[in-house]
């Protein structure tokens, strides 16, 4: 849950290597150091703050250097503290290292090392790895050994690096569960927690597996495996991403350029080869039980699939928190788990999955980032080409994935003879005409949202209210609110206000209220229900729906009301619309939206 990367080559690096970090400040932001190669001796500067300020605060830039190494952190052992960190040094100084994951075992190996007189500088778990260092290379003199025998005492997870002045041009490091790559340049090597480090340099990238160390230099690289000794051949992955996509173009912020992205990201959605959801098809169609998992806003987009594979295809498919599977899953050698992540790294996500792959389960996955360990521990991989997502709060990727979802029910749905040709070819005309009408919505009505979000940015309580596959969406949509605006916003059933929550309905609980096209009869009358519940007890009503003829405003304090659509997109669009009104509270409220406080973007730890 941070980013490390770092560079080596002919020339001066200390640019890239900045551009590499920055990069990856996404992924964790609450620290940052470099370690940098000196003719005398290593330069470790690092401060508490963002890329950019530490850089300005050190005057990093000012030290040339043809090798190095930097860390982004979000802490997990130690507070935010210059002395907590990275990258850290071994007492003579002469390796530094940093690390993304936890080493579980640390108090131990801490309190063996301070008995043999060690100095810790800081309270992480990471800083022992360069005392183990240290400790071997005094009685072997061989640092690829000091490293294995380091590597093999290391419990927990680790994508970790190091630079020692024994050995000035080279880079060492490994990984175990959290995620590692090399960037092969023509001048310059590099490493990096993902693509984002290195994209602006190069397309060409070696995954590192678990249980893997690297040793790169300018001119190449070595992989081995350090449990078993071997040498590893790795095959060069190209990098499909466009390094300008990862830029920011002319938004003030990411979450909002990827927001505009939407018409675009399910265009890319839909044209997923028909073969790639096919086999996913079949994986679902012979499987006794099948389960979704996915946590936070993944986990809202499974339950989103729920009720898809449900209405679509009259299969029902339960969505299981990842974090929660464990306790609840019943996964074995019948059932198919199929996982949704935007990363392809979150560790609740990958340990449900090893969980259903140890009880024998097929397992599956929707996912962006491809080369991640998701897409490549899985049977039947689905990339859903979203391109880079930078900010924190999902938004482009999230929308793709229910539309690759909707996309597997209907097939599901054909085959299984619970659909016609005819309504298939029927909803599959709707979600093709969903690209230009969100980019008409985003062009005509964010305006109007600007204005009302602005207007109420000092709400402290929202109420996020749907029903039916309209509940999903309330959840996510209260969880956007909840992450970029950091504002209470609870996402519920309409059916569940009568059984307690209308207690607390009074003039300064807001309520948001998606309502469904009414052409969806029943659905669309209970939700008016709800909102005159709330109406009835004074409380302000939000009602985002559909259709002019519509109109009320005796019965809504506030209506956004877009033009008529067809019901299987209806909910995506209300998506939309409440990410740009979670956007403008947070902009309104001066947040910090693309990195949020206490988040980030990849959850690599338990
Ligand atoms: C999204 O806005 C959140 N920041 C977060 O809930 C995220 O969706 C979750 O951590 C899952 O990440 P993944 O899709 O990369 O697996
Ligand atoms: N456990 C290390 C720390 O707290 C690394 C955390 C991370 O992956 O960002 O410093």
């Amino acid at each position: 849950m941070c980013g490390i990367t770092g560079a080596v080559g002919l020339k001066d690096i200390s640019n890239v290597l900045f551009d590499g970090i920055r990069n990856l400040e996404y992924r964790g932001y609450d620290s940052c150091g470099v370690a940098l190669m000196n003719r005398n001796s290593i330069i470790v500067k690092k401060n508490v703050g963002g890329v950019g300020d530490v850089y300005q605060k050190e005057n990093i830039l000012r030290h040339s250097t043809h090798l190095g190494i930097a860390h982004t952190r979000w802490a997990t052992h130690g507070q935010v503290t210059r002395n907590n960190t990275h990258p850290f040094l071994s007492c003579d100084k002469k390796f530094a290292v940093i690390h993304n994951g936890i080493i579980s075992n640390y108090r131990d190996l801490k309190t063996r090392l301070q008995k043999e007189g060690h100095r810790f500088d800081s309270d992480t778990d990471t800083e022992v790895i360069p005392h183990l260092l240290e400790k071997f290379y005094q009685k072997t003199s061989d640092i690829e050994a000091s490293f294995v025998q380091t590597l093999n005492l290391l419990e927990g997870t680790f994508a970790l690096a190091f630079i020692t002045h024994h050995q000035p041009d080279q880079i060492y490091c490994a990984k175990r569960e959290s995620p590692l790559l090399l960037g092969i340049g023509d001048e310059v090597k590099f490493i990096g927690s993902d693509f984002n480090a290195f994209i602006d340099h190069t397309k060409n990238a070696v995954i590192i597996d678990d249980d893997e160390y690297a040793i790169v230099s300018k001119d190449g690289y070595t992989v081995k495996n350090f449990v078993t000794n071997q040498e590893v051949e790795k095959p060069i992955t190209r990098i499909e991403w466009d390094s300008e996509t990862s830029k920011k173009g002319g938004y003030p912020h990411y979450m909002l350029k990827e927001i505009y992205e939407q018409p675009q990201t399910v265009v890319k959605a839909l044209e997923v080869e028909e073969k790639t959801l096919n086999r996913l098809v079949d994986m679902i169609h012979k499987s006794k039980s099948v389960q979704l998992v996915g946590v936070g806003t993944t986990y809202y987009v499974a339950m989103y699939a729920n009720y898809i594979f449900s209405a679509l295809a009259g299969r029902y498919i339960p969505a299981i928190s990842s974090d929660e599977f464990v306790s609840l899953s019943p996964a074995d050698k019948n059932s198919f788990v199929l996982a949704v992540s935007q990363s392809g790294e979150t560790y609740d996500t990958l340990s449900a999955l090893k969980h259903a792959k140890s009880k024998g389960a097929k397992t599956g996955a929707i996912v962006n980032v491809m080369g991640s360990s998701i897409s490549r521990m899985v049977d039947c991989p689905v990339l859903q080409g979203s391109g880079p997502e930078i900010c924190v709060i999902s938004t482009k990727a999230a929308l793709a994935q229910m539309i690759l979802l909707t996309r597997t029910a209907l097939k599901l749905g054909l085959k299984d003879k619970k659909l016609t040709q005819k309504a298939y070819n029927g909803f599959m005309k709707s979600l093709k005409s969903l690209p230009d009408i969100i980019e008409a919505l985003l062009n005509e009505r964010s305006g109007f949202i600007h204005r009302i979000a602005h207007q109420h940015r000092n709400v402290k309580n929202w109420l996020y209210l749907g029903r039916g596959v309209y509940y999903p969406i309330a959840l996510e949509s209260a969880l956007k609110m909840k992450e970029v605006a950091y504002v209470h916003a609870e996402g519920m059933p309409c059916g569940f206000l009568k059984h307690g929550t209308l207690a607390m309905i009074d003039p300064d609980i807001y309520s948001i209220v998606f309502i469904p096209p009414n052409s969806e009869k029943v659905l669309y009358q209970a939700t008016l229900a709800s909102v005159e519940e709330i109406r009835a007890r004074s409380g302000f009503v939000l009602g985002i729906h559909f259709d002019e003829r519509n109109r009320n405003p005796d019965l809504f304090s506030e209506e956004l009301i877009l033009p008529p659509v067809p019901p299987v997109i209806a909910p995506l669009i209300q998506m939309v619309i409440a990410q740009l009104f979670a956007y403008f509270t947070a902009t309104s409220l001066k947040r910090n939206v693309d990195k949020p406080r206490s988040l980030a973007k990849s959850v690599t730890v338990g």
